[in-house]
């Protein structure tokens, strides 16, 4: 199935209801984008030791691709797979220290970078071992201390990064430290693609979010489009707090409250004066999606400013209208809709991008 977004904002419809209707339509989301573009994985923090392991499951539900993240004992980084090369068992099951990994089935081990090591019974296989055997290992991105890696990447990680890591070349990243109990998990009964079309446009904030709206100065809010990010830059009202930016910052001299950077396709990192929320928007089906919010303080004072309720509260607010959109979108009546194009780029752009994506 394509789809045409009109690359002109004045005269585009969005993607019509099907989109978020169609079960194939699902399925060719996850193998057009979800397997092909950058996922987070989390922080450096998962590797706490040389020669540490930490499986996870990336995009569960979804891709549900079995990884691990591995540190060697000369603290080399890798992202690699979790299911043996013999007959594909599992191999590790839970994070800690490794000397190699050694599969239960049928005892075939390998090194920390996971090369192919040794193997029972295997003295007359012919060209054994190969680079077959090896596990096969991802590419891995970084953001600070935050870790991506991609399946199949059809996109360079500069390309999709290069505007946030430029824009944001002053932000103390390593002064960032996870904070558990500020973090969270939401199950919200709507498609994937609605909650971020929400997230990329500020339209909504004076109707949806009563106290938000006082915080920023609504008629300074603005969005910038690169080629796989936006940015919507929060500028702060009277008395809100406002990042002090160096003077070869675009943005010095402006009042900011917030940096709102969305990732094609399911990634937000909101900027902050006390530190970062991470949002990742993971489907689970076209009813269903899970978005994990994952909160890093800065590790001083400038952290305590940090209020786990006001983040709750915007997204409770916004769960509430996505779920009613989700609803909305199941209507025999409606069928697609249009732009503001003063204040709907962020939504027209990942429109394009979707569209753009399940053509290839
Ligand atoms: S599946 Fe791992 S050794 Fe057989
Ligand atoms: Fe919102």
């Amino acid at each position: 199935m394509e789809f045409y977004i009109d690359p002109d904002i004045r005269k585009s419809t969005t993607l019509p209801a099907l989109f978020y209707k169609s079960r194939a339509i699902f399925d060719q989301l996850s193998e057009k984008i979800l397997l092909t573009s950058w996922q987070f994985v989390g922080d450096l923090n998962l590797l706490p030791e040389l020669s540490w392991a930490y499986p996870f499951m990336l995009l569960e539900d979804s891709l549900d691709e079995p990884l691990m993240l591995v540190r060697d004992k000369e603290d080399n980084i890798y992202c690699l797979s979790n299911v043996c090369t013999h007959r594909g068992m599992f191999l590790v099951d839970k994070p800690g220290k490794y000397r190699m990994f050694s599969c239960k089935y049928h005892g075939r081990c390998f090194n920390l970078n996971g090369q192919f090591r040794s193997m029972p019974e295997f003295r007359e296989a012919e060209n054994f071992p190969s680079e077959m055997d090896n596990l096969p290992s991802l590419e891995l991105g970084n953001l600070g201390d935050f870790l991506f890696t991609s399946i199949s990447p059809n996109i360079e990680f500069k390309k999709v990064f290069e505007p946030l890591l430029e824009r944001m070349n002053w932000f103390p990243f390593e002064d960032l430290i996870y904070n558990e109990e500020g973090s969270h998990v939401y199950n919200i009964k709507t498609h994937w693609a609605l909650y971020c079309d929400n997230y990329l446009e500020g339209f909504h904030v004076p109707f949806v979010h009563p106290s938000l709206n006082q915080a920023l100065d609504y008629k300074e809010y603005d969005t910038e489009i690169f080629d796989f990010c936006n940015l919507q830059l929060g500028i702060a009202s009277e008395g809100s707090p406002v990042f002090e930016l160096p003077k070869d910052s675009p943005d010095y001299g402006k009042g900011v409250f917030a940096y709102y950077w969305w990732v094609f396709p399911n990634m937000m990192f909101n900027f902050y004066t006390w530190g970062v929320s991470v949002n990742i928007v993971e489907p689970i089906d076209l009813n269903n999606t899970r978005v994990v919010f994952k909160t890093y303080l800065f590790n001083d004072e400038r952290g305590n400013q940090f209020s786990k309720k006001d983040i709750h509260d915007t997204e409770l607010e916004d769960e509430e209208v996505v779920e009613r959109v989700h609803i909305g979108l199941q209507s025999r009546l409606y069928k697609h809709g249009r732009f503001s194009p003063s204040k709907e780029k962020g939504v027209h752009h990942f429109h394009r991008l979707l569209a753009e994506a399940l053509k290839n």
